[in-house]
């Protein structure tokens, strides 16, 4: 029998413990041997020090998530007990040590983003850790590597799936932290300027909201990957000068002007190959207007409303191409081709230190609804980061 033990739970007289092949369910012994281990564990059986929590009457494995019971402000995120996830035929499940907070979570929190079909219900899209366990299937992977991923849902917990084939290993000189900042913005802003809009190296590219997380990014791998191409921004006053500071070589203050003539001023009426827009609706004329002839508009995002009316004409005459885009509800092989081109092009600037995330709070995972608050507040500039 294995000596190892498994946490029953704590009793009145102190924790009972009983062995691991007892559990009964495949999957957890492996998981739970690694982390609940009292020969080389003292700690393993207190439950502030050790998140897995083996509940011996509902036989559920409690980890601490953020949960959401009802939509509403930031003041419905509260901490609480969700189950363990297990780890799918080929996944792991990634011990969380940092995830991020993204729009798509705000949107989801009142109630406007359901998770996709098969997806964790917890908020949470991008996570950082160790691999605590493999599924069945796994292979090239080992407990305890560092590792970031995507995830469909599921982030704002201390445990968290994610499919082998989306997992990139954290370069060296990455924290935690820093690495939970990479997937889901980055990956967005590759996927839709690179493999979507497909800009060459000299294009001009607009990007909105440069403050922000997708577009911190995205100015930043602008300036790596196509050295050549002028980069206009939009951004509030208060934004300007760090989003100039991070790269861009013309900012327009989205408040105070008209961005459609500013674009056309700074580009002696050309316009722009590739804009990156996440307003929708209220901007579609706009980007029109500012949009090259043969111009690539990529829409991800609705946060001016998701219907607008266009003059088609103009679109065919200027032969200009309107896409739009979503990350998360790709399959699981779509993701896995767009990991693998992102892991190439774009990884090896994080290991040669050419780009770093931009942090701009990392807080406890108990801390959630504040984050929330701060990103709709639009206090951040870059990322903020839980920690659970
Ligand atoms: N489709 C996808 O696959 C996908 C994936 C990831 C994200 N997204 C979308 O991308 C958007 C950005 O996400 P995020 O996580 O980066 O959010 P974020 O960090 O909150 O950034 C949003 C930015 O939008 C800017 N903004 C607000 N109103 C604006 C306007 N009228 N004109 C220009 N900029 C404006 C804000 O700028 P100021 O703070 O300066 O006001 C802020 O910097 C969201 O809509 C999100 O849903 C889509």
């Amino acid at each position: 029998m294995n000596a190892r033990l498994l946490n029953w739970g704590q009793s009145q007289s102190g924790p009972k413990w009983g062995p691991i092949n007892e559990v009964g369910v495949n999957w957890r012994p492996t998981a739970i041997s690694k982390v609940f281990d009292p020969a080389t564990d003292p700690f393993c059986n207190n439950r502030a020090l050790n998140p897995i929590y083996f509940d011996p009457i509902s036989r559920e494995i409690a980890m601490q998530a953020i949960l959401l019971e009802e939509f509403g402000g930031p003041e419905v995120l509260a901490i609480g007990e969700a189950q363990t996830p297990e780890p799918g035929e080929h996944q792991v499940l990634i011990k969380v040590e940092a995830t991020t907070v993204n729009r798509a979570d705000t949107i989801q929190r009142l109630g406007h983003y359901p998770a996709p079909k098969g997806e964790s219900e917890l908020l949470g899209l991008e996570v950082a850790g160790t691999i605590a366990a493999l599924g069945p299937g796994v292979e090239g992977h080992a407990i305890g590597d560092r590792v970031m991923s995507l995830v469909g849902g599921g982030g704002y917990a201390e445990f968290a799936t994610a499919y082998a084939d989306h997992l990139i290993p954290i370069p060296q000189r990455l924290s935690f932290e820093q690495a939970a900042c990479v997937c889901e913005t980055y990956i967005t802003a590759y996927l839709n300027v690179f493999m979507l809009g497909d800009i060459e190296d000299g294009e001009t590219v607009l990007l909105h909201g440069g403050g922000g997380g997708v577009n911190t990014s995205g100015i930043q791998i602008c300036r790596a990957l196509t050295p050549e191409s002028r980069i206009i921004v939009t951004a509030s006053a208060g934004k300007l000068e760090r989003v100039a500071e991070l790269g861009a070589h013309d900012v327009i203050d989205y408040k105070a002007q008209d961005f459609a003539e500013a674009v056309r001023e700074i580009t002696a009426k050309r316009g722009a190959d590739v804009i990156l827009d996440h307003i929708g609706g209220k901007y579609l004329a706009g980007n029109l207007k500012a949009l090259a002839v043969g111009g690539r508009l990529v829409i991800i995002g609705l946060m001016g409303g998701a219907k607008a009316e266009i003059n088609l004409g103009a679109l065919m005459v200027k032969r200009q191409q309107v896409i739009g885009s979503v990350l998360r509800s790709r399959s699981v092989a779509e993701k896995t081709g767009i990991v693998a081109q992102f892991a190439n092009a774009v990884m090896p600037l994080f290991e040669q230190g050419a780009i770093e995330p931009l942090i701009h709070a990392v807080l406890p995972l108990a801390e959630a609804a504040e984050a929330h608050r701060m990103m709709e507040a639009s206090e951040h500039f870059g990322k903020i980061v839980l920690v659970p």
